[in-house]
């Protein structure tokens, strides 16, 4: 069916009205998006049976930040132990990835689940907004245990309007988000779907790259032994975004798969561009928050090759031609963080959350 006879038979939305005697949706015309003449409030058939299971599995590994102990990082941080240039490289990160674990739940909300026509993909997309709000309170927890006050934490959390360069990064995907939002063309037609696949594009950035990157600082802290109560938290939430760009790699290539016409060479050109200005904008930003050039374990140099080996990875996984001459993984130790449901890295310190039977609700 062509994008012209779908705007004759309008897109389903959440905003329809439930009408009596309607047919249940049959899996053949249930699609990601463009989905047209059934009812979003169905929650069958399962037609991507993997991404309820993705739901299911996320839903079993919910975690808690305050069951994470912040006794070592509050002494270090009392007692003066952090350089000014790693206390700038934290303040600057934990403001930079709060106003991004706004933007990324935002996005979902305003711009990108109103065009989703599969009901669990709505599901998935929904509990992955709860977990980025407990993305946002394990930030907050985090600078609450070190006993800051609500002043110190503002002035910490500011920061995003206050560093051009952490703007610019949060401004770039905002405008993707607005151009869905603010865009007049008619809901399913091509140029709105255009739109949402580069927003989607921005959003896999931002989980892919953004927040694996970003993470990494406070693990070069972690590797030096600061801050190693924020980097159990960082961990985590490391887990969560991989999921989240898992599913939203798989979201962005099964809209491919049922709308080829989207995925011209325009397209593909314009992600590429896309993954590439990304990059840009992370040098900038490494600049910035090691104006010395870097840290114990991560210089502005590493940082930046990271970045790009994770664009290139990126471009990999859409198919693209790569950006970059980086051959292998700057950062090794990373895969040190890439917390596994049964490993605790740092030794019995952090509980196994797989399953809420292991939880202490005291
Ligand atoms: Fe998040
Ligand atoms: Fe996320």
């Amino acid at each position: 069916m062509g994008y012209q006879e779908r705007i004759v038979f309008p897109i389903s939305s959440s905003l329809d009205r439930i009408s009596i005697g309607a047919k249940r949706p049959n899996a053949d015309d249930v699609r990601i998006i463009g989905g047209r003449g059934y009812d979003l409030r169905q929650p069958i058939p399962i037609k991507y049976q993997a991404v309820r299971e993705r739901f299911l599995n996320a839903r079993n590994n919910f975690w808690t930040p305050n069951d994470i102990p912040m006794g070592e990082d509050k002494k270090q941080w009392l007692t003066g132990e952090l350089t000014d240039a790693e206390m700038w490289l934290f303040k600057t990160n934990i403001s930079y990835l709060t106003a991004s674990d706004n933007l990324v739940p935002d996005n979902l909300d305003n711009a990108i689940i109103e065009h989703i026509t599969a009901s669990e993909l709505r599901q998935y997309l929904r509990w992955q907004i709860a977990e980025e709000a407990n993305h946002l309170e394990s930030y907050l927890f985090i600078l609450e245990s070190f006993g800051l006050d609500e002043q110190g934490q503002g002035q910490i959390f500011n920061l995003y309007q206050e560093v051009p360069e952490l703007t610019n990064k949060l401004n770039w995907n905002l405008q993707f988000t607005n151009n869905v939002v603010s865009s007049e063309a008619p809901v399913g037609s091509l140029e709105a779907h255009r739109n949402l696949l580069e927003d989607l594009v921005s959003y896999y950035v931002f989980e892919y790259l953004f927040f694996p990157i970003g993470f990494s600082q406070i693990f070069a802290l972690a590797q030096a032994g600061k801050l190693r109560n924020t980097a159990q938290q960082y961990m985590y939430i490391y887990r969560d975004e991989t999921s989240h760009a898992q599913n939203g790699l798989w979201m962005i290539l099964q809209i491919i798969r049922e709308n080829p016409i989207l995925w011209n060479v325009a397209m593909q050109e314009r992600s590429r561009a896309i993954i590439n200005e990304a990059v840009a904008l992370e040098a900038a930003y490494a600049k910035a928050v090691m104006p010395n050039g870097g840290v114990v374990g991560m210089s502005v140099a590493t940082y930046i090759e990271f970045a790009q080996f994770m664009a290139n990875s990126a471009c990999r996984n859409l198919g693209l031609k790569l950006l970059f001459p980086v051959k292998s993984h700057p950062l090794p130790w990373m895969s040190h963080y890439e917390l596994k449901q049964e490993v605790n890295f740092f030794e019995g310190r952090v509980q196994d959350y797989r399953t809420g039977s292991s939880l202490d609700w005291d």
